[in-house]
């Protein structure tokens, strides 16, 4: 640690985390060590959950809830198992609200689903609206989109101020008597906003309005309690906090998904079938037609023992800390503009920026060369580009084990993109 990061305070000690991860150490371009801020895209792997996929597959590989020999029972019991710990997780109050799908855009477009092939009081039709935010991935825009397409509701959202948060100032002309559904992300993976919940979920139970929220970018972060939040759905993904790609998390309130329609038939998710019709398991197991990704499960799994082992308080400490300089330094950058706000307060780890007239694919290769890994384009948000009149910018992501350090070499990083470009 430099003089410059005396008054930092709250860090954890990513010297001994580091070691947990084995892709931290790699180099490239000729020994340049990985500096690796896009974990808002995915993180990297501690080496537990890397085991625990590699003891799954070699000890307890079997299909889960179908086989009654002893190699079966154990796979079924850690894929079960799994569901537990991310219930513990997010403190929700039955296991049974934890449904496992493939990443948070599935489980966007299982929540979009259930309502338009729900019946009433659930249904979203032609008399309806359905309320998002401009701020969001794409991935909680298209179900919408389509969901408004095939069914005739009409597709409202909040605006964003100059400063990169919410306009909430016609919150009662967005969410209405009409509105049916009201989704919006936690926290912006573009501009790193962290959304004020509470206000939108309030002017939601006003109108009997169902709230969904796309947590992608804070389960990794923060601590999340889906019973503090009083939402109806939470969505979010596996890889983005230390577990494999391939498994994502819908929680949904029980009675609900024992209302709601199942979107994906097929074998796991019944009860019984004829040739003339079928009656469905009980949620969890009706939104989880097929053979499930069990070893990412159990991966998934593994990455919340490894997380609540550190904190999530002390995770989201050690972000603040690092994010705070982050903001600070970038802002000593000449002509660097960050898009989103520029105090750490109310903000995730995602700092977005663009740099003068440079174009972020070209910072982002030179910033490759030196070995710095950043994020360019417009991130799955495009309708936030458009909005701050841009066509993409650079994107530095932090979690558990970055560095002050390694802000010190972006800034470092964009000083020699600056004179490379003259
Ligand atoms: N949603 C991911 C991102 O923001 C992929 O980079």
């Amino acid at each position: 640690m430099t003089s410059a990061h005396q008054g930092l305070s709250g860090l954890l000690d990513t010297e001994a985390i580091r070691k947990d991860f084995p892709l931290l150490d790699r180099t490239v371009h000729d020994g340049k060590k990985i500096v690796y801020l896009d974990s808002a895209a995915t993180s990297q792997k501690p080496r537990q959950v890397l085991d625990a996929l590699n003891t799954y597959y070699e000890r307890h590989n079997a299909n889960v809830h179908r086989g009654v020999y002893t190699v079966a029972e154990e796979a079924t019991a850690l894929y079960e198992g799994a569901r537990d710990k991310v219930a513990a997780f997010v403190n929700a109050p039955s296991r049974d609200e934890v449904i496992f799908t493939k990443n948070a855009s599935e489980s966007l477009n299982l929540v979009a689903n259930m309502l338009g092939w729900a019946d009433e009081p659930y249904r979203v039709d032609h008399e309806t609206e359905i309320a998002i935010t401009e701020m969001e991935h794409h991935s909680n825009i298209v179900p919408w989109q389509l969901l408004s397409q095939r069914t005739g509701a009409k597709l409202k959202w909040f605006g964003l101020t100059d400063d990169g948060r919410l306009d909430l100032s016609n919150i009662e002309e967005v969410i209405t008597e009409k509105t049916k559904i009201v989704s919006f992300t936690l926290v912006s993976n573009l501009l790193g906003t962290v959304n004020p919940v509470e206000t939108i979920i309030r002017r939601a139970q006003e109108v009997g309005a169902l709230v969904c929220i796309d947590a992608s970018q804070a389960a990794p972060h923060m601590v999340l309690d889906v019973q503090a939040l009083q939402a109806d759905f939470v969505a979010f993904t596996g890889h983005k906090m230390c577990g494999p790609t391939g498994i994502g998390v819908l929680w949904g309130r029980q009675e609900l998904l024992e209302d709601l329609p199942p979107f994906l038939g097929g074998g796991e998710m019944i009860e019984t079938v004829s040739m003339h019709s079928s009656t469905y398991a009980p949620a969890p197991h009706k939104f989880e037609a097929g053979t499930p990704p069990i070893a990412q499960a159990v991966g998934l799994g593994a990455a919340v023992d490894y997380l609540s082992a550190i904190g999530m308080e002390n995770i989201a400490r050690h972000e603040h800390a690092i994010t705070e300089y982050a903001v600070r330094r970038l802002q000593e950058v000449p002509d660097l503009r960050i898009i989103g706000p520029t105090t750490a307060e109310d903000r995730g780890a995602a700092i977005s920026f663009t740099l003068g007239d440079i174009h972020p694919h070209d910072v982002g290769q030179v910033l490759d060369e030196q070995g710095i890994a950043v994020r360019v384009g417009h991130h799955c948000a495009r309708p936030v580009c458009l909005r701050y009149g841009i066509p993409a910018t650079t994107r530095a992501s932090f979690y558990l084990y970055s560095t002050p350090a390694e802000v010190d070499a972006l800034v470092e990083g964009l000083e020699h993109v600056r004179n490379f470009f003259g």
